[in-house]
């Protein structure tokens, strides 16, 4: 079964707390939801593989390490995906880098794919799949799905804001997969939004509504 590790970081929450204020402006929200992304990630690359390396400090030869294998690859799902992985890009500059478009049917809540684009060595790296927003789980689910169908096997999935029904939803679907959330929220509203949650992640980050 998936492990789904809720963030308890004072950080974390105290940003999430600003997020969620519809008064916070959106130059403010676009770059909370980098700072946030990058501190879940932190938790979620805890347990990367490392090996060793030789080099020379301007003193001695030493060993060091370094992440193992082919490394990172960030997958961002369009739109609201996109600030996330900038904040990951901080701390790991040199991950590639693919895109999933997919978009919720207003009225089915359905998700609607229009676009993957993934580096061609995907398959042999560690995949961190980000999404602001988990609320009936299916667009992450699609998007795992999608993953899966092109060999992809080691994925995380990272949001910010989770409903219970999309964590059931996604645990179910994917057992396989880990989960790093900010915040876990209360439930959904009749039309699918998270509550309290922060509203529009999309619009939040573009300022289009
Ligand atoms: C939001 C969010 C997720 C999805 C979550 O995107 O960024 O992708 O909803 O909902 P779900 O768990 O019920 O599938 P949206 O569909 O609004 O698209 P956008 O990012 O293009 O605005
Ligand atoms: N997508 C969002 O952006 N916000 C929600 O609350 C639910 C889905």
């Amino acid at each position: 079964m998936s492990n789904v590790m809720v963030m308890d970081h004072p950080l974390i929450q105290h940003k999430i707390g600003i997020m969620r204020n519809k008064n916070t402006s959106t130059k403010e929200f676009r770059a909370l939801v980098a700072e946030v992304a990058m501190l879940i990630y932190y938790e979620a690359s805890r347990n990367l593989a490392l090996a060793d390396k030789e080099i020379e400090t301007p003193l001695v030869k030493t060993t060091v390490k370094e992440i193992a294998g082919k490394k990172l690859c960030v997958v961002p799902i369009l739109r609201a995906g996109l600030h996330m992985a900038d904040g990951i890009l901080n701390l790991t500059p040199n991950a590639k880098v693919g895109h999933i478009g997919l978009y919720r049917n207003e009225e089915t809540l359905e998700p609607v794919e229009y676009f993957c684009k993934l580096p061609v060595d995907v398959t042999e790296r560690e995949v961190f799949l980000v999404d602001p927003m988990l609320a009936t789980g299916g667009s992450a689910i699609a998007a795992i799905d999608l993953l899966k169908a092109r060999g992809i096997s080691k994925i995380r999935f990272l949001c910010l804001i989770a409903a219970p029904e999309g964590i059931d939803a996604l645990k179910n679907a994917h057992p396989d997969i880990d989960i790093y959330v900010g915040a876990q929220d209360e439930r959904l509203n009749e039309n699918g939004y998270i509550l309290p949650g922060l509203g529009d992640a999309g619009d939040r980050i573009y300022g289009t509504k």
